[in-house]
């Protein structure tokens, strides 16, 4: 850090879009406020509701465009710009930053190894900004090139980017459950990996999809489904609608198992409000993580990797 820049004692969080509220009602007071970006004294928080966390913040003057891109260059190649106050300016010491890839990821890919930054002008000469963010991707932001024909539902790019995150996929000869798997874009992603995949729903998924080699339907309540039903599995998957203590229920049924190695669960939120209390059950399993993804809606995702 060169003595142009200072060092905040806090942390910047920023909001995903549309659960700014849900984001405030996790967080005190903050100390300032940059559009979607509040930054909050002390160390780092959990906080969910989140596209991106800029975890060591500075500040620092500069005169001209070039000195920002210069001092931001001499900290590490990638930054996003989020665009707040003088956003013009903003724009044109991104474009003399390297350019950040632009095109839509085409599935599977690894999380890039080198650091995404975060920056906006706090005014015509101060930048705020922190090389460390808990996204990999621009402001949170994961654009995948997208199977318009194939999928017979958008909801496979979730699953898409869980597995990214997780670092690690079911492949030919591993076994899935994909529970609540109608219409079947997630069954549709996970026999497209190669893998075997039981899809249970109440109703009946895609045609197209059910006919895929490994893909077996199971037209069930998956709740009154158990374990040993199935039998073991290296990855166990759900994106049933439902109340998230019903999920945390059946999900510690297959971890007392020990029928199931991974798992990717959506735990989707019912209303206006959000499950506080099972959030933090979910999260204080051992080895997990609990995410919201970038193709998230009201919901977050709970992952526990251990391949
Ligand atoms: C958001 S959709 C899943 C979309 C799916 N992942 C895809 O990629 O196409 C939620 C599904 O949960 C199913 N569901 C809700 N309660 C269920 C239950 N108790 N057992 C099985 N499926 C259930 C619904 O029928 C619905 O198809």
């Amino acid at each position: 850090m060169s003595d142009t820049m200072t060092r905040l004692d806090a942390a910047c969080y920023h909001a995903a879009p549309g659960f700014m509220a849900h984001l405030e009602g996790e967080l005190p007071e903050p100390y300032r406020r940059d559009g979607d970006l509040l930054t909050v004294l002390g160390e780092e928080r959990t906080a969910y509701w989140t596209r991106n966390v800029w975890k060591e913040p500075f500040t620092a003057e500069f005169g001209s465009i070039s000195d920002a891109a210069r001092l931001l260059k001499g900290v590490q190649r990638n930054w996003a710009h989020y665009p707040t106050r003088n956003a013009r300016r903003g724009e044109l010491i991104a474009a003399a930053l390297p350019p950040l890839p632009s095109k839509p990821k085409a599935f599977p890919f690894s999380v890039p190894g080198a650091p995404m930054g975060a920056f906006t002008l706090l005014d015509e000469h101060t930048l705020l900004a922190s090389a460390a963010c808990s996204s990999p991707w621009p402001n949170g932001r994961l654009d995948f090139a997208e199977d318009r024909e194939g999928p017979p539902s958008r909801a496979y790019r979730k699953l898409w980017e869980a597995l990214v995150m997780a670092g690690a996929m079911p492949g030919p000869g591993r076994r899935c459950v994909d529970a609540g798997a109608c219409p079947g874009g997630w069954t549709w992603a996970l026999a497209g990996l190669g893998a075997e995949v039981i899809a249970i729903d109440r109703a009946p998924i895609d045609d197209r999809v059910a006919a895929m080699p490994g893909v077996s339907f199971v037209k069930h309540n998956a709740f009154t489904i158990k374990p040993e039903d199935i039998g073991p599995v290296d990855w166990f998957c759900s994106d049933v609608i439902c109340y998230p203590p019903a999920l945390y229920d059946w999900v510690s049924l297959w971890l007392d198992s020990g029928l199931a190695r991974n798992f990717v669960c959506t735990i989707k939120m019912q209303g206006t409000e959000w499950d506080r209390q099972t959030v933090a059950r979910f999260a204080a399993i051992p080895g997990s993580r609990v995410l919201h993804l970038w193709h998230n809606k009201h919901e977050l995702t709970w992952l526990l990797v251990r391949d």
